[in-house]
């Protein structure tokens, strides 16, 4: 039986081509994003099962389309928590919005889905499995991204934390760590960053590459490959984890 996989900011980037791999892989994919348009657009684009409105920091909204998707589709077997999002400035410049910004996407997100996802998998008692999406600037903190990398930090710890609380009840729980990837996220801060830093947009995607031992910009489907892999069987005994997926840049 195919499995129902909800996959959280699955409107663009890493998210729509996680549900795109999932769908190629047979799975039954129901897109999640901040609006209905959005994700009703992303499932018909990978051929998914449905879409549904979830602004993940929305505490009521992530209860009520938990709950709507398990109504519907019977079951969850698989939650990508991708949601994300980043500005960037130097760290002293930072203000409350901006870290409540990141901290209420990457983190109260994250924490959230997986809650509500948990409850489900506790209560149909057949175990379950999540993959969190968090970031290079999970693993080492980012020059201009000081309250991203923060609020990446935070899922790893989620994350841990998480895993070693419901092994026991066969719940995996495993983040991915993309490096520099080729998404709308990425257009938005090379722009930013190359203003901040006063270079071009070119010269900011050059340093990204050079930094990249094999040698290229990250794509969203390499990630969504390893994503699909940590979700499947041949991943059973992985839990807690925190993978790189950066093209060699971070290799602890
Ligand atoms: N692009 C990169 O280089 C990179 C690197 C490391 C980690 N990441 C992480 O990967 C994830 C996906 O990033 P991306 O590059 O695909 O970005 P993206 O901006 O292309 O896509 C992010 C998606 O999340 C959705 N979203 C934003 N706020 C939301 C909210 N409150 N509720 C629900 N959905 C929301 C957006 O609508 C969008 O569809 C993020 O968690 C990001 O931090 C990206």
């Amino acid at each position: 039986m195919s499995r129902v996989v909800l996959i959280t900011g699955a409107g663009s980037g890493i998210g729509l081509a996680s549900a795109r791999a999932f769908a190629a892989a047979g799975d039954q994919v129901v897109c999640a994003d901040l609006t209905l348009e959005a994700a009703e657009a992303a499932a018909e684009k990978i051929g998914g099962l449905a879409g549904i409105a979830m602004d993940v920091t929305d505490e009521s909204q992530v209860v009520t389309a938990v709950a709507e998707v398990v109504r519907k589709h019977g079951r969850i077997d698989v939650l990508h928590a991708n949601a994300g999002v980043s500005n960037m400035k130097p760290a002293v410049e930072l203000s409350v919005a901006d870290w409540d910004f990141n901290f209420n996407v990457n983190a109260k997100g994250v924490f959230l889905s997986n809650r509500e996802v948990v409850k489900h998998f506790l209560a149909r008692g057949e175990g379950g499995v999540i993959v969190n999406t968090a970031s290079l600037a999970s693993k080492v903190g980012a020059p201009l991204l000081a309250h991203y990398s923060a609020s990446k930090f935070a899922v790893i710890g989620w994350t841990q934390a998480l895993a070693r609380e419901h092994a026991k009840d066969g719940i995996r729980v495993n983040a991915v760590c993309p490096g520099f990837v080729k998404t709308p996220m990425q257009d938005r801060e090379v722009a930013w960053e190359a203003e901040l830093r006063g270079i071009t947009p070119e010269q900011v995607i050059q340093d990204y590459v050079d930094q990249t031992p094999l040698g290229r910009l990250e794509t969203a489907e390499d990630v969504a490959d390893v994503v699909v892999f940590l979700a499947s069987d041949g991943a059973r005994f992985m839990t807690g984890q925190g993978i790189n997926v950066t093209g060699g840049v971070y290799m602890t």
